[in-house]
């Protein structure tokens, strides 16, 4: 906890706060007036050394506060636990910073806290199997409903079983990303995690070296409309099984962002998401697909899909008709012809595109991006042939600045055109003529 520190007295008690950033340094300053409340709102960063039980207790409401636990001392969290039942209401959105639970006993201490708030966030979390139980246990029956831990640690082997009873109905959303999991080899989770996962409308596990989720699991989240699993270590091998085959599965899924995985087969992909028939959103980004297969299926409700950052050359029908938004940024795409009726953003950076596709087929089109591709030239009779395009970025490309391009171009540049090209000037430079090369 380096930086400065800073003494700040309070009208209904003595404080002594060590800040650890400027920033805090002037939001600690700001603590002076502690009769008016909205001088502490949104949010305030410490790191506790001290508290009076009761200093903070008739300032409310508090809207966010960010408490900087910081290191293994059971002290410290017995005065961060102190502090927070003093602000802690059901509106207030606790950040815990810094926290290392080894124990049963450094959990006990934040019971009451846990019974009253709704919101509860942590950054860098340290739990022992031991502390994870006693964790989930507090959990249990209390009413919050949304809890986010960016920077978990389980230093135990995930025996996890005494926790198996903990009701977390009311938590709506669980946000769990970055975890570490120090003896990997050891690690086991014996426990089923039916008891934790079940419940959640909104569930993301990202980051997690996670590579496989049980479609024992899935087929109990029926109330999960979004699952956010990017970053892990799925593969088409273990895909079919979370998604339970051909059997019935995720029936109330409308997101499914499974972004950041090892996945090759594309037509896997659509055979096991075809069942989901709420789902309107697909991120497949960042993902291994080459290639697709001339036909595919899909539920009839998907309206966005994201392929980007994937190695596909070309592509075919089989990407669904519904769709109204597509990116397929960062492939190796040179062509895209396929009727899209409905089509309202497509993404086509980072290809190899030499011409601008054709509009026709995008009647519906508001948004078009094509930077960083090998364009020469695009002239009007190309914009106009997409009957509703009002915003295009297309710099970075390989310009050829004849003077009837140029002349085209500048209207549309400073929005005097039809169609707004909105990535600025700046990113419109010639390749040629040679004597042009680098004018903007
Ligand atoms: C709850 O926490 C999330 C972050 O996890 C935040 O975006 C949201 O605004 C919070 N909600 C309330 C009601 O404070
Ligand atoms: C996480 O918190 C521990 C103290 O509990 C601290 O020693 C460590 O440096 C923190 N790690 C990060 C990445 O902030
Ligand atoms: C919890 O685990 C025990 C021991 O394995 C088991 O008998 C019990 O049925 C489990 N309870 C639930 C709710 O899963
Ligand atoms: C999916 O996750 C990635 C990375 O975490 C994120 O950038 C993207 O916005 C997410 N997509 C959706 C549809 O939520
Ligand atoms: C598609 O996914 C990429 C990478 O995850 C993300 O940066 C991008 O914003 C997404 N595209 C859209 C249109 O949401």
């Amino acid at each position: 906890m380096g930086g400065g520190g800073a003494t700040c007295w309070g009208a209904s008690g003595f404080v002594v706060w060590g800040c650890w950033s400027a920033q805090s340094l002037t939001r600690c300053g700001g603590l002076t007036p502690l009769l008016s409340p909205a001088a502490l709102a949104p949010a305030w960063h410490h790191a506790v050394i001290g508290y009076d039980s009761g200093t903070f207790g008739d300032i409310w409401p508090l809207g966010h506060v960010t408490l900087n636990v910081g290191g293994l001392l059971l002290s410290k969290i017995a005065l961060a636990a102190a502090l927070l039942h003093d602000v802690c209401y059901p509106e207030t959105w606790i950040t815990l910073v810094d926290l290392h639970l080894p124990n049963y006993v450094s959990v006990q201490l934040l019971k009451d806290t846990f019974r009253r708030i709704r919101n509860l966030s942590i950054r860098n979390l340290s739990l022992s199997d031991e502390a994870t139980v006693s964790f989930l246990l507090l959990l249990d029956g209390i009413p919050l409903r949304s809890l986010s831990i960016v920077g978990l640690t389980l230093t135990g082997e995930g025996r996890w079983i005494r926790a198996n009873r903990t009701d977390l109905s009311s938590l709506d959303k669980l946000f769990v990303s970055d975890v570490t999991i120090i003896d990997i080899l050891k690690f086991a989770m014996t426990s089923e995690l039916m008891f934790l996962l079940q419940y959640q409308k909104k569930l993301s596990i990202i980051n997690a070296k996670m590579f496989l989720l049980s479609c024992y699991l899935t087929q109990m989240m029926v109330d999960t409309e979004y699952l956010d699993v990017s970053d892990n270590l799925l593969t088409d091998l273990t895909l079919p099984y979370m998604m339970c085959d051909s059997g019935e599965t995720l029936q109330n899924l409308r997101v499914l962002n499974i972004s950041g995985n090892h996945l090759k087969s594309f037509s896997t992909m659509s055979r096991l998401v075809t069942k989901l028939t709420g789902l309107t959103h697909l991120d497949v980004s960042r993902t291994s697909y080459s290639s697709m297969p001339p036909s595919c299926t899909w539920p009839s409700t998907m309206r966005y899909l994201n392929i980007s950052r994937a190695k596909l050359a070309t592509i075919t029908p089989c990407l669904p008709k519904s769709l109204e938004v597509l990116d397929l940024s960062y492939n190796d795409l040179k062509e895209f012809v396929l009727t899209l009726p409905i089509l309202r953003e497509l993404h086509l950076s980072g290809n190899k595109f030499l011409r601008l596709p054709a509009g026709r087929p995008y009647p519906n089109l508001q948004t078009l991006t094509i930077q960083s591709n090998t364009l020469n030239v695009f002239g009007l009779s190309d914009l106009q042939s997409y009957r509703r395009l009002e915003n295009m970025e297309a710099g970075h490309n390989k310009f050829v600045c004849s003077c009837e391009f140029v002349t085209f171009l500048h209207p549309q540049l400073v929005g005097s055109g039809d169609v707004k090209i909105t990535d600025g000037k700046q990113s419109y430079v010639c390749d040629s003529p040679l004597y042009l090369q680098g004018e903007a």
